[in-house]
């Protein structure tokens, strides 16, 4: 294991540890950062759980233990119960994480192993890294403003702004612009203590870890970071967007479908409207058909991902996702859209053809349109997505929110307002002067390639 300890003259070959929560939107973004590392020249060896446990026939460089964290998935795709989930993984991690750690610790040696990176949701994978003598960073797979909600959780309940009343939702939240209530962190109206405790622990591993690693970048969140910094004890680095750095699609838990790509290549420039939830988002079988009945109505056409377990109560499979799809809907769009079950979403969002975004604003997907030049339309469902939407209609305004109950006539009139006004023609152009910023950034001597380096530094300086 010590055999990579010199390296071509560059600084002696580490180990990193690395511990994501396995859940889509949480995978990605420590993978990316692990092929950041790796390509400075760190050994990378990936602690995982059994449940969504990563294939490393993909990954042929780094090494994977499993944890064995006895949880056995959600009860169901309901966010409380996936919520609830996380913490049981969390608590499973106390007992399961010490000795496959130990293990790796005695068969490295310890002066070869730099730093356990974890999931800042996981707790308990930072204390049992501290009882061995392990330094740790936290990643946080969503923006600065999120973290800086995470931690303003306390206060935001003293004063009576959670949990979330619907007579509340339009009250400006004072103590952090541009929030409202409605954008604020929640999960789901019986969840407010589960969200508070693991607001609390998340905030918690921060504050016990040797720094914090964000998945954002300064042209998005100047000020959101200068306040964390202020805020925090730890350095914070703002690598991001890590898609930018480092081979995508290689950490996706189901199958993409890559015949979208060249069905894209019919299309003329901007002229595709991309639909996609993310991973856990899920609707009402009416939902999905005033969804459908708004896209088929718009005109436009269209690329949608119907993933398996989209829509509630149907699990997807048992067959073809289009197959929850209302009937007529394909014969009234023949010709002019897609259905995949999964999609590479970041070429998906870099083709020509896509002309705008309609997500559910997870932090990945919001980073990766932004990137493209992206126009979105927003339709956030829970946890952050509210406040990552608030960003991109009101901060940086390349987007707009659909509120209000899923109906297909409104539906219709949004994407036609990002697709094929005036409006959306001025989004889109903001759109692209935000990806040239964000460029910026991830580009040579920019802000977030700085931050690599730094973080890389930090990572040498913590041995021992
Ligand atoms: C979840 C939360 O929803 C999100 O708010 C939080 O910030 C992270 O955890 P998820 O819902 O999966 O994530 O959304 P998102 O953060 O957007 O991540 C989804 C990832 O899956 C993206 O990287 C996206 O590129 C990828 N994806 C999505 C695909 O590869 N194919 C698809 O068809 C759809």
């Amino acid at each position: 294991a010590m055999a990579a300890d010199t390296n071509g003259g560059r600084p002696s070959r580490r180990h990193v540890l690395l511990f994501p929560l396995p859940y889509q939107g949480h995978i990605n973004p420590m993978f990316r950062l692990a092929g950041v590392l790796h390509g400075r020249g760190f050994a990378i060896t990936v602690f995982h759980t059994h449940f969504n446990a990563p294939d490393p026939a993909r990954h042929p460089y780094y090494r994977f233990v499993p944890v064995a964290d006895g949880t056995s998935g959600p009860a169901s795709v309901a966010i409380e119960d996936v919520v609830a989930h996380i913490v049981a993984i969390g608590g499973a991690c106390e007992a399961a994480f010490r000795d496959p750690l130990a293990a790796v610790l005695d068969e490295y040696s310890r002066d070869a192993v730099a730093c356990l990176v974890a999931d800042a949701h996981l707790l308990q994978a930072f204390q049992v890294a501290a009882r061995l003598a392990v330094p740790t960073l936290a990643l946080r797979t969503g923006s600065a403003a999120s973290f800086a909600c995470f931690a303003a959780y306390p206060m935001l309940c003293d004063k009576g702004y959670l949990p979330v009343q619907d007579s509340q939702l339009e009250t400006p939240v004072a103590e952090l612009p541009p929030y409202r209530v409605r954008d604020l962190m929640h999960i789901g109206k019986n969840s407010h203590e589960v969200t508070r405790e693991s607001m609390a622990r998340a905030v918690e591993a921060v504050r016990v870890s040797s720094g914090l690693i964000l998945n954002t970048c300064d042209a998005l969140e100047r000020r959101e970071l200068a306040g964390l910094r202020w805020d925090l004890a730890v350095p914070v680095f703002d690598v991001g967007p890590l898609h930018k750095f480092s081979p995508v699609g290689d950490s996706s838990l189901l199958c993409q479908d890559r015949t979208c790509l060249d069905w894209l290549d019919q299309w003329p420039p901007a002229l595709v409207l991309y639909v996609s939830f993310g991973s856990l988002a899920c609707m009402s079988s009416q939902d999905l058909d005033e969804t459908a009945w708004g896209i088929a109505g718009s005109g436009v056409p269209f690329l949608w991902v119907v993933r398996p377990g989209l829509v509630r109560g149907c699990s997807g499979e048992s067959g073809e996702a289009s197959q929850l799809l209302p009937e007529g809907f394909e014969a009234a769009t023949r010709g002019r859209g897609m259905v995949v079950a999964w999609a590479p979403q970041d070429e998906v969002l870099r083709h020509r053809a896509v002309g705008g975004f309609w997500t559910h604003n997870g932090w990945n997907s919001t980073a990766e349109s932004i990137c493209e030049g992206v126009p979105m339309l927003c339709r956030p469902y829970f946890g952050d997505q509210m406040g990552n939407a608030r960003y991109v209609e009101h901060v940086w305004r390349v987007g707009l929110v659909l509120v209000g109950e899923l109906e297909r006539g409104s539906v219709e009139a949004a994407i036609r307002r990002l697709m094929t006004d005036g409006d959306g023609a001025e989004m889109r152009s903001r759109a692209g002067e935000l990806k040239k910023a964000v460029t910026e950034c991830t580009g040579k001597g920019g802000s977030s390639c700085v931050a690599i380096d730094k973080l890389v530094e930090h990572i040498m300086s913590l041995q021992k």
